[in-house]
């Protein structure tokens, strides 16, 4: 990101941050929000409550009044985060032990639920748009992402996992809370609705071609910049878009235990790196196309700036 365009997400990230650490009902029980504070204090990226701002100023909203929702989605992502990372096995998230591996499974649900009422909680505070509306968005996009997610477990137990069925999973379990982050953001600010339209559009073309992306760095990050552990997906068995399009193009499955390095020869050998960033790379082209249909001011140029991160993001 460039200097000017940072300093100006971080005053945004500095009112995300405030509102998601507004957890007004604190009763006495550390079990349960210990660890939801612990999951809020580490450093995430923000992108999706960043994106909600972003998409209400494009249209006239405010910071202030737009923060609720802001707030809301990145609470439900965090949900999302604490809850994957059992169903993935995964002992490592943003750099530190995930909440199963500090505490145990049944605190990591706990605080997952506990994650997910928060989020509703904060949309319900908004002081602008049609709550009942945005609710109804936030309630259908949880449902979603659970199929997401309940397709991409039972695609670790299957050879033949299609591309397009493949692209229809991480549109659930991913595209659609991108997509809201930014039409909550829209509904927050009372756009139109074919500007609310293009803002979903936007959305999910961005959250395809991120989480496209997140198969890609499974593999090729850098462990500590990434802040997860390189090769879970592969050690899980994941259908994701390296195996797939390897599976296509070698016509063989047999690659699940060969070792890193070894799998990332064979992905090589196929040109598979490529394809997939060509891949990518299509799907936030399209984004751009969709924010170019935007109104321009300086709010839908920094939603342009976001995309250009995230195209070149290394985490
Ligand atoms: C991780 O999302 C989950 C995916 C959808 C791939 P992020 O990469 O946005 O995670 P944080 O919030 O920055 O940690
Ligand atoms: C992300 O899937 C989808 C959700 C968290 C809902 P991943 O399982 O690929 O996310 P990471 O790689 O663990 O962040
Ligand atoms: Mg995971
Ligand atoms: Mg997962
Ligand atoms: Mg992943």
């Amino acid at each position: 990101m460039t200097t000017p365009f940072k300093n100006i997400l971080d005053q945004y990230l500095e009112i995300i941050e405030n509102e998601m650490a507004r957890i007004d009902s604190y009763q006495n029980v550390p079990l349960f929000y210990d660890p939801i504070h612990y999951m809020l204090d580490l450093k995430g990226k923000r992108i999706r409550p960043l994106l909600t701002l972003l998409s209400a100023m494009a249209f006239g909203g405010k910071a202030e009044e737009a923060k609720y929702a802001a707030a809301a989605v990145e609470l439900l992502h965090n949900f999302t985060l604490v809850h994957d990372d059992i169903m993935d096995n995964d002992a490592t998230r943003r750099g530190k032990p995930t909440i199963h591996t500090k505490w145990d499974i049944g605190t990591a649900i706990l605080a997952g639920d506990g994650l997910m009422g928060l989020a509703f909680r904060k949309l319900l505070q908004s002081p602008r748009g049609d709550i009942p509306a945005m609710m109804g968005r936030l309630t259908e996009t949880m449902i979603v992402i659970c199929e997401g997610q309940g397709l991409d477990k039972m695609f670790e137990n299957m050879e033949n996992v299609a591309l397009d069925v493949y692209l229809d999973m991480i549109g659930r379990k991913t595209a659609v809370l991108i997509e809201m982050a930014c039409e909550l953001g829209g509904m927050a600010a009372e756009a139109d609705p074919n500007s609310i339209r293009t803002l979903k559009e936007f959305g999910y073309a961005l959250g395809m071609g991120f989480q496209i992306q997140d198969d890609y760095l499974d593999i090729t990050a850098d462990e500590a910049v990434l802040g997860k552990k390189i090769g879970s997906d592969l050690q899980r068995h994941k259908k994701t878009i390296l195996t797939i399009l390897l599976r296509e193009l070698s016509g063989d499955n047999d690659f699940f235990n060969l070792n890193l390095y070894d799998f990332k020869k064979l992905m090589e050998t196929f040109k598979v790196p490529d394809k997939v960033s060509n891949i990518y790379m299509d799907y936030f082209n399209t984004a751009y196309q969709k924010l170019a249909t935007l109104p321009s001011n300086e709010h839908t140029l920094h939603l342009t700036e976001l995309t250009d991160f995230l195209k070149n993001r290394s985490w």
